[in-house]
């Protein structure tokens, strides 16, 4: 592990030891991409590993008074809807408390308007008791047009609007945020914590933000944009170590491999589309920028982006680990997102150096990443919310192009399989109680089923579809296309 990273990780582990709690306290109009902000703050968090949780106040709404709520209810002037929207506020923040201190919690996002200095004096108060730290978040967007996109995009698939007519929706919708403005306060106070994004991003005035953790969402928050754009995501092609089962190492491309490189500047062109700009991105490693090669966009090597370091297991296969560190080799099955190659690293050290890499993406438009195979699924998993259980087994193949799509609260997967012949590199969890040979078959790929090694078996023929999202597929020969969804 490198020293930043080393660094990154006790940091991490003495905010927990101190029991650091943190309530992030949105605020903002409706329709102002409050609970967007939210969600991506909790990924980002639980992706670095620290235990964070979105408390949705509309959510206790909906359980507690039911869904279909017109705009009266939230109506300042109406005593009853004021008394249960207080009354969701209460349960949701009783939650959060019993989280932080149940779950060890240690970012909270508290997601409601919390428009009105009565009701964040009420959620400061509360907070102060138990030992909570509040920082404030308070979107304010000033763009008519956005707002109005805001509800057409999200708001209208709303619970709240189910079954509804679209027109009457958006009318109702933008009374609610009428009712809302009359009694907004936006946060003024000098000796609160507090980020105010102005027009997504475009202005932030930031007060009194104490300690490594605040400064962290803070500064995250500020890369964040809503622009369209797709991140594609590709390994090299095919190395001599792939073919020969080695892991590591900073071997050439296969003759397969340099195809595959010649076969990416018609696919990426193919699907970016005309008029958009991109960046490739590559690790420091002959075999990605070998892969780069014939793209024209402007590049950029990352040392963050080289493979997973496997110490002085670099250059072996999978057999001959099990054969000369079998501890370590079962270790590594039992938790193979902590533990760390001797001299090397682990899939949480590369989480930890990839983080100013996420930060980076996140500011950015399109961008290819030409990268590797626990490198991608590190970024991956942070795009696809999966797990750090899961995150060492996604399936990210060789010769292929993974194209993801951010839209509101989701992210889109399209997944393009060159045809050309490659090695299958990714090695299944072995079953509990199964034997945990390095040559075991695996059970779940048929294709791995008959292979004497899954370091030395041609790729599946069709995608994964692991990830929890919508996948497509598709197959992609050197002159053709074809289309297969799943
Ligand atoms: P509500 O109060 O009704 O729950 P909300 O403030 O939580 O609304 P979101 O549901 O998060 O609003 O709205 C999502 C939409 O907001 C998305 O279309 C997203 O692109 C957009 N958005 C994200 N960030 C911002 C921002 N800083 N300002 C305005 N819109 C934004
Ligand atoms: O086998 C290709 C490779 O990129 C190796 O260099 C690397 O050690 C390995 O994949 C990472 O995959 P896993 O963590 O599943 O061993």
């Amino acid at each position: 592990m490198n020293s930043h990273a080393n660094i990154n990780f006790l940091l991490t582990s003495f905010l927990v030891l101190l029991g650091s709690r943190i309530a992030c306290v949105m605020v903002g109009l409706p329709a102002t991409g409050k609970t967007l902000i939210s969600q991506k703050v909790c990924r980002y968090l639980q992706w670095l590993g620290i235990t964070t949780k979105v408390f949705n106040v509309g959510n206790y709404r909906r359980k507690l008074h039911g869904a279909h709520q017109l705009h009266d209810f939230f109506n300042p002037a109406n005593p009853d809807g004021e008394r249960s929207r207080r009354e969701a506020a209460v349960e949701a923040l009783e939650d959060m408390v019993y989280w932080f201190k149940k779950e060890q919690g240690v970012v909270a996002l508290y997601d409601a308007t919390n428009s009105t200095r009565s009701r964040r004096e009420m959620l400061m108060a509360e907070c102060k008791k138990h030992d909570i730290q509040v920082m404030f978040i308070e979107s304010v967007c000033e763009d008519e047009a956005l707002v109005l996109h805001n509800i057409m995009s999200v708001k209208l698939k709303s619970p709240d609007y189910k079954d509804m007519d679209p027109e009457k929706a958006v009318e109702d919708f933008k009374a609610r945020i009428f009712h809302y403005r009359e009694a907004y306060e936006s946060i003024t106070e000098e000796n609160l914590t507090y980020i105010k994004l102005i027009n997504v991003g475009s202005q932030v005035i930031i007060n009194h933000i104490q300690g490594y953790l605040q400064s962290r969402i803070v500064y995250y928050l500020m890369n964040l944009h809503i622009a369209p754009r797709s991140i594609f995501f590709s390994r090299h092609g095919e190395s001599l170590y792939n073919v020969m089962g080695k892991l590591g190492g900073d071997s050439d491309l296969s003759a397969r491999g340099k195809q595959y490189a010649k076969s990416l500047p018609l696919l990426i062109a193919t699907h970016l589309g005309n008029s958009e700009q991109l960046t490739v991105w590559t690790s420091t490693m002959k075999r990605t920028i070998g892969t780069a090669e014939h793209l024209t966009y402007p590049k950029l090597a990352w040392k963050a982006l080289d493979e997973l370091d496997a110490g002085v297991c670099d250059g072996m296969t999978y057999e001959e680990i099990e054969e000369q560190y079998p501890e370590d080799f079962a270790n590594r099955d039992e938790d193979k997102f902590n533990y760390r190659y001797r001299g090397g690293e682990s899939y949480r050290d590369v989480v930890l150096r990839l983080e100013p890499v996420i930060m980076e993406l996140e500011r950015q438009r399109n961008i290819l990443i030409i990268g590797h195979q626990a490198i991608l699924r590190c970024i991956y998993a942070y795009f696809m919310n999966h797990s750090h259980e899961k995150l060492p087994y996604i399936k990210i193949p060789l010769h292929t192009v993974i194209q993801l799509t951010p839209s509101a609260y989701t992210c889109e997967e399209k997944r393009f399989k060159v045809d050309i012949e490659a090695v299958d590199t990714h090695r299944p969890k072995p079953k509990a109680g199964a034997p945990k040979s390095a040559t075991d078959a695996n059970p779940e790929t048929p294709v791995e089923a008959s292979a004497s090694t899954d370091a030395v078996k041609p790729a599946a023929a069709v995608g994964e579809k692991d990830c929890g999202a919508t996948i497509t597929t598709t197959t992609m020969s050197t002159t053709t296309f074809r289309d297969s969804a799943f």
